[in-house]
Protein backbone atom coordinates (compact mmCIF):
# COMPACT_ATOMS: atom_id res chain seq x y z
CA UNK A 1 0.00 0.00 0.00
CA UNK A 2 2.78 2.51 1.38
CA UNK A 3 5.12 1.38 -1.69
CA UNK A 4 1.95 2.40 -4.22
CA UNK A 5 1.40 5.33 -3.17
CA UNK A 6 5.11 6.01 -3.24
CA UNK A 7 5.05 5.14 -6.61
CA UNK A 8 2.34 7.27 -7.58
CA UNK A 9 3.76 10.50 -5.84
CA UNK A 10 7.07 9.97 -7.87
CA UNK A 11 5.12 9.65 -10.94
CA UNK A 12 3.03 12.48 -10.42
CA UNK A 13 5.98 14.30 -9.87
CA UNK A 14 7.90 13.25 -13.04
CA UNK A 15 4.39 14.23 -14.74
CA UNK A 16 4.73 17.49 -13.24
CA UNK A 17 8.26 17.96 -14.69
CA UNK A 18 7.40 16.92 -17.66
CA UNK A 19 4.65 19.17 -18.52
CA UNK A 20 7.15 22.45 -17.31
CA UNK A 21 9.90 21.10 -19.64
CA UNK A 22 7.61 20.94 -22.31
CA UNK A 23 6.03 24.30 -21.41
CA UNK A 24 9.55 25.83 -21.41
CA UNK A 25 10.27 24.43 -24.91
CA UNK A 26 7.02 25.99 -26.10
CA UNK A 27 8.15 29.20 -25.17
CA UNK A 28 11.19 29.45 -26.78
CA UNK A 29 13.11 29.23 -23.22
CA UNK A 30 16.64 29.72 -24.73
CA UNK A 31 19.34 31.96 -23.80
CA UNK A 32 19.45 35.42 -25.09
CA UNK A 33 22.64 36.29 -24.29
CA UNK A 34 24.21 33.13 -26.55
CA UNK A 35 21.14 34.47 -28.97
CA UNK A 36 23.09 37.50 -29.59
CA UNK A 37 26.00 35.86 -30.49
CA UNK A 38 24.41 33.92 -32.92
CA UNK A 39 22.81 36.99 -34.17
CA UNK A 40 25.96 37.65 -35.70
CA UNK A 41 24.52 35.52 -38.93
CA UNK A 42 21.88 37.83 -39.15
CA UNK A 43 23.56 41.16 -39.16
CA UNK A 44 24.65 41.36 -42.57
CA UNK A 45 20.87 42.02 -43.15
CA UNK A 46 19.03 42.42 -40.63
CA UNK A 47 19.47 45.45 -37.64
CA UNK A 48 18.09 45.37 -33.88
CA UNK A 49 17.68 47.41 -30.82
CA UNK A 50 17.53 51.08 -30.47
CA UNK A 51 17.58 52.71 -33.84
CA UNK A 52 17.39 49.72 -36.08
CA UNK A 53 16.85 50.33 -39.61
CA UNK A 54 15.96 47.81 -42.51
CA UNK A 55 19.09 47.10 -44.38
CA UNK A 56 18.98 43.66 -46.98
CA UNK A 57 16.10 42.86 -44.94
CA UNK A 58 13.57 44.35 -42.65
CA UNK A 59 14.32 45.72 -38.79
CA UNK A 60 13.47 42.77 -36.59
CA UNK A 61 12.12 44.74 -33.08
CA UNK A 62 9.41 43.30 -31.61
CA UNK A 63 9.26 41.00 -34.29
CA UNK A 64 7.63 38.55 -32.41
CA UNK A 65 3.96 39.13 -32.06
CA UNK A 66 4.69 41.43 -35.39
CA UNK A 67 2.26 40.11 -39.01
CA UNK A 68 4.76 38.79 -41.31
CA UNK A 69 5.46 41.53 -43.92
CA UNK A 70 4.62 44.72 -41.96
CA UNK A 71 7.70 46.23 -41.44
CA UNK A 72 7.05 49.54 -42.41
CA UNK A 73 9.19 51.30 -45.25
CA UNK A 74 10.62 47.69 -46.33
CA UNK A 75 10.17 46.29 -49.17
CA UNK A 76 9.19 42.74 -49.17
CA UNK A 77 9.24 39.81 -52.18
CA UNK A 78 5.86 38.64 -53.40
CA UNK A 79 6.54 35.37 -52.97
CA UNK A 80 6.86 36.30 -48.71
CA UNK A 81 3.34 38.75 -49.20
CA UNK A 82 1.42 36.04 -50.51
CA UNK A 83 2.70 33.62 -47.79
CA UNK A 84 2.32 36.64 -45.22
CA UNK A 85 -1.44 37.21 -46.14
CA UNK A 86 -2.63 33.60 -44.74
CA UNK A 87 -0.44 33.70 -41.88
CA UNK A 88 -1.34 34.91 -38.00
CA UNK A 89 1.43 37.14 -36.50
CA UNK A 90 4.77 35.71 -35.93
CA UNK A 91 5.51 33.38 -33.00
CA UNK A 92 8.50 31.22 -31.45
CA UNK A 93 6.24 28.32 -32.97
CA UNK A 94 6.17 30.15 -36.44
CA UNK A 95 9.58 31.64 -36.29
CA UNK A 96 11.04 28.38 -35.40
CA UNK A 97 10.70 26.65 -38.83
CA UNK A 98 11.63 29.94 -40.47
CA UNK A 99 14.71 29.96 -39.30
CA UNK A 100 15.49 26.38 -39.60
CA UNK A 101 14.99 27.11 -43.72
CA UNK A 102 13.39 30.34 -44.99
CA UNK A 103 13.11 29.05 -48.30
CA UNK A 104 10.89 25.79 -47.21
CA UNK A 105 8.82 27.85 -45.51
CA UNK A 106 8.34 30.69 -48.52
CA UNK A 107 9.43 28.93 -51.93
CA UNK A 108 11.13 32.13 -53.63
CA UNK A 109 11.37 34.43 -50.32
CA UNK A 110 14.51 37.00 -50.86
CA UNK A 111 16.01 35.81 -47.66
CA UNK A 112 19.14 33.77 -48.75
CA UNK A 113 19.81 32.12 -45.86
CA UNK A 114 20.51 28.47 -45.29
CA UNK A 115 18.99 28.51 -42.17
CA UNK A 116 20.18 26.93 -38.76
CA UNK A 117 20.13 23.48 -38.36
CA UNK A 118 20.75 23.15 -34.43
CA UNK A 119 17.06 23.64 -32.62
CA UNK A 120 19.03 24.79 -29.23
CA UNK A 121 20.54 27.82 -31.67
CA UNK A 122 16.78 28.84 -32.37
CA UNK A 123 15.66 28.85 -29.10
CA UNK A 124 18.24 31.22 -28.56
CA UNK A 125 17.86 33.32 -31.11
CA UNK A 126 14.63 33.38 -30.43
CA UNK A 127 14.88 34.23 -26.78
CA UNK A 128 17.25 37.28 -27.73
CA UNK A 129 14.60 38.42 -30.61
CA UNK A 130 12.39 39.19 -27.66
CA UNK A 131 14.78 41.46 -25.62
CA UNK A 132 13.96 43.88 -27.96
CA UNK A 133 10.33 45.46 -28.50
CA UNK A 134 8.74 47.44 -31.03
CA UNK A 135 10.84 50.68 -30.39
CA UNK A 136 13.84 48.76 -30.26
CA UNK A 137 14.10 49.69 -26.48
CA UNK A 138 14.95 46.33 -23.96
CA UNK A 139 11.94 44.40 -22.97
CA UNK A 140 13.77 43.19 -19.89
CA UNK A 141 16.56 44.31 -17.92
CA UNK A 142 20.02 43.94 -19.34
CA UNK A 143 21.05 40.40 -19.19
C1 LIG B 1 21.61 37.57 -46.66
C2 LIG B 1 20.66 38.41 -45.96
C3 LIG B 1 19.88 37.81 -44.81
C4 LIG B 1 20.36 37.09 -43.73
C5 LIG B 1 21.78 36.64 -43.43
C6 LIG B 1 19.21 36.87 -42.87
N1 LIG B 1 18.08 37.43 -43.42
FE1 LIG B 1 16.22 37.48 -42.60
N2 LIG B 1 15.49 38.39 -44.25
C7 LIG B 1 16.25 38.80 -45.32
C8 LIG B 1 15.38 39.32 -46.34
C9 LIG B 1 15.83 39.88 -47.70
C10 LIG B 1 14.06 39.21 -45.83
C11 LIG B 1 12.77 39.57 -46.57
C12 LIG B 1 12.23 38.28 -47.18
C13 LIG B 1 11.33 38.47 -48.37
O1 LIG B 1 10.79 39.57 -48.59
O2 LIG B 1 11.17 37.47 -49.12
C14 LIG B 1 14.16 38.63 -44.51
C15 LIG B 1 13.09 38.39 -43.66
C16 LIG B 1 13.21 37.98 -42.36
C17 LIG B 1 12.12 37.86 -41.42
C18 LIG B 1 10.66 38.21 -41.67
C19 LIG B 1 10.43 39.64 -41.19
C20 LIG B 1 9.00 40.11 -41.20
O3 LIG B 1 8.80 41.34 -41.07
O4 LIG B 1 8.07 39.32 -41.31
C21 LIG B 1 12.65 37.42 -40.24
C22 LIG B 1 11.91 37.15 -38.95
C23 LIG B 1 14.06 37.24 -40.46
N3 LIG B 1 14.37 37.58 -41.75
C24 LIG B 1 14.93 36.83 -39.48
C25 LIG B 1 16.29 36.55 -39.72
C26 LIG B 1 17.21 36.07 -38.71
C27 LIG B 1 16.85 35.90 -37.24
C28 LIG B 1 18.41 35.85 -39.33
C29 LIG B 1 19.68 35.28 -38.74
C30 LIG B 1 19.61 33.89 -38.35
C31 LIG B 1 18.25 36.24 -40.70
N4 LIG B 1 16.97 36.65 -40.92
C32 LIG B 1 19.26 36.20 -41.66
C33 LIG B 1 17.61 38.71 -45.44
C34 LIG B 1 18.46 38.01 -44.60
Amino acid sequence: MRIAIVVAAALAAAGIAGIAATEAAAQGAGDPKAGATIFNKCKACHALGPGAANKIGPELNGIIGEQPGAVEGYQFSKPFMDWAASQGPWTAETMRPWLENPRAVVKGTKMAFPGLKNPAEIDNLIAHLLTFDEAGNPTAPAN
